[in-house]
């Protein structure tokens, strides 16, 4: 028998317990032994609940029980889910966690502890819900150097630009379905402002360039710049807009790191990556480009990122799986600013104005009277700058081909 407890019985933690109790055979054939959820820690009230008996209050007792051998964290957030984290660890219990603010923050120190405790930290959820990314990296892409990971990472947003361009939602009307659908942050401004992603692309860039990435240090723009008229614009000239996360190494060691939305050319596969779906390309100089592509977000596939990792931790009680990093710090990080690409401007200046500026730029047709939609040479960030205050800039988006 391998008992575990779930401190958190939201929906990430109650679709832990759905999955196991649906698959429990398989699973514990794949564990090589029974998995039982042995504790539900959760200070709200259950009663009437199937799972009414299982639900303790007290983390203490999760803490004193020798049998607990893994901790579930889904509570979410920096609070009680890292002194909960760091007391489990402590107590010699591995731990895992969908909880990527978490991770994203405090991943270097709780890395660290579990190594000297000799268990296992493990957050395969923490990114791209129900896509196996966090082992492809760290296993299956362990020969490569990377030097390049980006793409959708966040379900919520990327349900709400769907549903906006497909079904004429409003905003509001289609964060409530995502909401409704389990997608969304306690908080959805986390979603919607691009914390998410960032914290995301945190927890990628350390896993694939070896260095901590603090979410402070990470530029980060969010959806609420995404007007239905750039979709269209974009649409015009064969591009979707898409919020991406994306992170680079770069020669001198420093990786660039930044969240934004961007035009995406619609042959690049992330173009195709809609609704709650997330896509994560990672450039490897072995392999190239490979891609990832599942449910992003939600409470089953969220679910089956955290029990696939309980298996792991079931099976590797006294081998600990190698999964950390170096600390970073601001020295690390390269300013996305200086990154180079195209971009699309939408100005109410005039297309002469804009050439007398810009020089000879690629025009979009069919532009309403009052603006000019336009698309860049590749230039930085402070470049564009410098040229854009000459204008009144409507939209400014970066583009990817
Ligand atoms: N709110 C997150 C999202 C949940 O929408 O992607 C999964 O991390």
């Amino acid at each position: 028998m391998f008992d575990i407890a779930i401190l958190g019985f939201g929906t990430v933690g109650s679709g832990v317990m759905e999955v196991i109790e649906k698959n429990s055979d398989m699973i514990s054939q794949n564990a090589a032994q029974e998995v039982r959820v042995k504790y539900i820690v959760d200070v709200r009230d259950f009663t009437g609940s199937p799972y009414e008996d299982l639900i303790i209050r007290d983390f203490a007792i999760v803490e004193n029980d020798p049998d607990v051998k893994v901790v579930i964290e889904t509570i979410g957030g920096v609070g009680v889910a890292l002194e909960f984290s760091l007391r489990s660890l402590r107590a010699g219990k591995s731990v895992v966690t969908s909880n990527k603010e978490l991770v994203a923050t405090h991943g270097y120190e709780l890395t660290r502890l579990a190594r000297e405790k000799g268990v296992n930290y493990l957050f395969e959820a923490s990114v791209g819900g129900g896509i196996p990314i966090i082992r492809p990296i760290t296993q299956c892409l362990a020969a490569n150097k990377i030097k390049e990971i980006y793409g959708i990472l966040n379900g919520t947003t990327n349900y709400i630009l769907t549903e906006m361009v497909k079904n004429g939602a409003t905003f509001d009307q289609a964060l409530g379905q995502a909401q409704a659908n389990g997608y969304a942050e306690a908080n959805p401004d986390a979603d919607i402002k691009g914390h998410d992603v960032c914290r995301k692309i945190c927890i990628l860039s350390a896993l694939c360039f070896g260095h901590h990435v603090y979410p402070n240090l990470v530029p980060t723009e969010g959806i609420e710049s995404v007007t239905l008229t750039d979709i269209a614009y974009a649409g015009s000239i064969g591009y979707k807009i898409k919020l991406l996360g994306r992170a680079i190494s770069r020669e001198d060691g420093k990786i660039a790191a930044y969240v934004a939305p961007h035009l995406v050319r619609e042959e690049n596969l992330i173009s195709g990556v809609e609704g709650v779906m997330n896509g994560i390309v990672v450039r490897g100089n072995a392999i190239g480009d490979v891609m990832f592509y599942g449910a992003g977000a939600g409470k089953l596939p969220t679910a089956s990122a955290v029990v696939a990792d309980i298996i792991d931790a079931a099976k590797h009680v006294s081998a600990r799986k190698w999964l950390s990093w170096e600390d970073g710090g601001p020295e690390m990080i390269y300013d996305a600013d200086l990154l180079e690409n195209a971009w699309y401007v939408r100005t109410s200046a005039t297309p002469e104005q804009v050439k007398g500026i810009f020089g000879d730029v690629s025009f979009a047709g069919g532009c309403k009277a009052e603006e000019t939609v336009f698309t860049t040479a590749v230039i930085n960030k402070k470049q564009a700058d410098v040229l854009l205050s000459k204008i009144p800039v409507l939209s400014l988006f970066r583009m990817v081909d």
